[in-house]
């Protein structure tokens, strides 16, 4: 019979099955999930400690999906942001570490006790659950159109005890006007004929999270209104976008009324956020 460490040992071997490579540390992770113990005892496992056939072949199947491309957080069902433990489906887009550099943003300028403070396009809860997290006066809500995204991020709420208000819709359209202080997004923003769509990992994520249509632009197009007319005077728009998106981004902020537009890039020094103020 395989022992744990005699796994361990030849697990990121290429088979013919799995021609590419699982990264060690991905391995230890999908073996942490499946025995359901901590890294250190998986690694401090008795040389003579045998593996249930039961697991070893659900840890052999997770290995073999990884490498052919699905994301790690949908294989354990969960994921780290802002150092907050995110449930993870295949409903929800995997938060990636450079949307911190929004919350960053977001979190950069005044948010006041009772300040409106939205997530518009929450998937997870990521951002929304950040926010609330660090500024815990503040009101914060977040919607989705998808509701199956939002029973993820309900339940990351309740598991978080954080107190966010969830609702289904489109952008901004529900948010009386002049009532924020600050609206965050990382909408859809790749291009619909973009073929990166269909590669590994990106083919995993529901498409309506990463289809920005045509241009890549139609969120941006839909959200900079819907700002200007839900912000109060001094509340500013935060979005995330692709790395060559800033010009047209900033366009769409300044003609769309909106100054004090500025693009910040992320931990690779891809222009990456862009924010802008409405000063009424
Ligand atoms: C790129 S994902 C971002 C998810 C999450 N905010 C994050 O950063 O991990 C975009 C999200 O916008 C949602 N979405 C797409 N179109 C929308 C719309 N018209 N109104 C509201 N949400 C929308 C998608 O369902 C998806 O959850």
């Amino acid at each position: 019979m395989t022992t744990v460490r005699g796994f361990l040992a030849q697990a990121t071997r290429p088979t013919p099955e799995s021609p590419g490579r699982c990264p060690i540390q991905e391995v230890w992770t999908l073996g942490c999930h499946i025995l359901q113990r901590p890294l250190a005892q998986l690694l401090a496992s008795d040389t003579t400690e045998s593996l249930h056939p039961e697991d070893e072949a659900r840890w052999r199947d997770l290995i073999k999906r990884r490498t052919n491309g699905e994301p790690l957080a949908y294989l354990v069902g969960h994921t780290e942001f802002w150092s907050l433990a995110l449930k993870i489906t295949p409903d929800v887009l995997v938060p990636r570490p450079e949307t911190e550099i929004l919350v960053e943003r977001a979190l950069s300028g005044t948010i006041a006790c009772g300040d409106r403070c939205i997530d518009a396009g929450t998937g997870s809860g990521a951002i929304a659950l950040a926010l609330k997290k660090e500024r815990p006066g503040a009101s914060v809500a977040a919607c989705d159109r998808s509701p199956k995204a939002l029973t993820v991020a309900r339940a990351n709420a309740r598991a978080l005890g954080l107190e966010v208000a969830f609702w289904a819709g489109s952008w901004l359209d529900a948010i009386e006007a002049r009532s924020c202080a600050l609206i965050a997004s990382n909408p859809p923003y790749i291009e619909s004929g973009d073929p990166c769509l269909d590669d590994d990992g990106l083919r995993y994520e529901p498409r309506a999270a990463l289809d920005g249509g045509s241009d890549g632009l139609a969120a941006f197009a839909a959200l900079v209104p819907g700002a200007v007319r839900a912000l109060r005077p001094g509340g500013r728009l935060l979005v995330e976008h692709g790395y060559a998106q800033g010009p047209q981004v900033r366009v769409l902020f300044e003609r769309g009324g909106l100054g004090d537009v500025s693009t910040h890039s992320d931990y690779a020094g891809h222009p990456r956020v862009t924010e802008g103020t409405w000063h009424g």
